[in-house]
């Protein structure tokens, strides 16, 4: 996509990478619509409008006021998700559920209600915020992993489906940022002593100093940078030293390999 003055709907506006992407989108000039489940003061340079993933007619009112007011949408970042962690057997199957139709299924929903405008168009660009965590089993955060490794194949698929109608959908990897996603993980109710210590000791890891240290607008430019090329590729990453080399290490070492490396880095 040529870059050009376009209007973009990014989920997840409220907050963390979404702010930083409809932040820095508005100021580069595009007409920019966040979303948030909260009614928000309104920004100056680009539009709040409510939206909760879990709401099929909340998203349609959403994309039908973006549509309805700008008279096209031509870039969608799905940004929106919720972090979750706890030990796979300490997690209620109702919160992966709530996780999976969040990240998973309420993505879905989005696609669904833009694709026909898009299809209109004969053009149009979808990226889906996954994680890093898509490519391996995190632990204490399977569930998290699972749901954006699913978002992957989902979007591998669309890819596919669209291209025909002209229209872009890729993912987007960040590695860890500074945001408020820890702080809104789900978490387990109650941990169980068989996981307690290693759940702790991960934690913690999660939490220190080194982590989520990154500034969002990196992952801001970089969805500027995408939507300014002519023929996007099927996954960015925005990620850096040992956590983009895991990446590789995963498809090249052998799998058990592969866990001790990730086990030894969780102590
Ligand atoms: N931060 C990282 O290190 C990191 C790494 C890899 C991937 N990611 C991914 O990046 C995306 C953004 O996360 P973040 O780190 O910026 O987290 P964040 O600061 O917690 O922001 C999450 C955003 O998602 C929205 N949201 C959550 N549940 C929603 C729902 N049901 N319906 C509509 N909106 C919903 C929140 O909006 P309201 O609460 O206002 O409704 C908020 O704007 C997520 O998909 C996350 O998985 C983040």
């Amino acid at each position: 996509m040529p870059q050009q003055h376009k209007v973009v709907l990014v989920t997840g506006g409220s907050s963390g990478l979404g702010k930083a992407i409809c932040e820095h989108l508005a100021a580069a000039g595009h007409t920019v619509y966040g979303t948030s489940r909260k009614a928000l003061d309104q920004p100056s340079n680009y539009r709040f409008i409510t939206m909760d993933l879990a709401d099929e007619v909340s998203v349609q009112h959403a994309i039908h006021e973006v549509i309805s007011t700008s008279g096209r949408i031509d870039v969608v970042v799905n940004n929106a998700g919720v972090g979750i962690q706890g030990a796979t057997e300490d997690l209620l199957p109702e919160q992966a559920t709530a996780l999976f139709d969040t990240n998973v299924i309420g993505t879905h929903r989005v696609v669904r209600g833009v694709l026909p405008q898009m299809r209109r168009q004969g053009c149009g660009l979808i990226i889906n915020i996954t994680s890093l965590a898509a490519n391996f089993g995190l632990p204490y955060r399977g569930f998290y992993s699972a749901s954006k490794a699913a978002l992957e194949r989902y979007t591998e698929t669309l890819s596919m489906e669209v291209k025909p109608f002209g229209i872009y959908a890729l993912t987007l990897q960040p590695g860890e940022f500074n945001t408020n996603i820890g702080a809104n993980r789900i978490r387990p109710a109650v941990i169980g002593d068989a996981y307690k210590a290693g759940y702790e000791r991960a934690m913690e890891l999660l939490g220190g100093s080194l982590h989520y240290s990154r500034d969002p607008v990196e992952v801001a430019r970089l969805v500027e940078r995408i939507m300014g090329t002519e023929r996007p590729k099927t996954v960015y990453y925005a990620a850096h030293g040992k956590q983009r080399l895991a990446v590789f290490l995963k498809k090249l070492l052998p799998g058990r390999f592969f866990q001790r490396l990730m086990m030894k880095e969780y102590k």
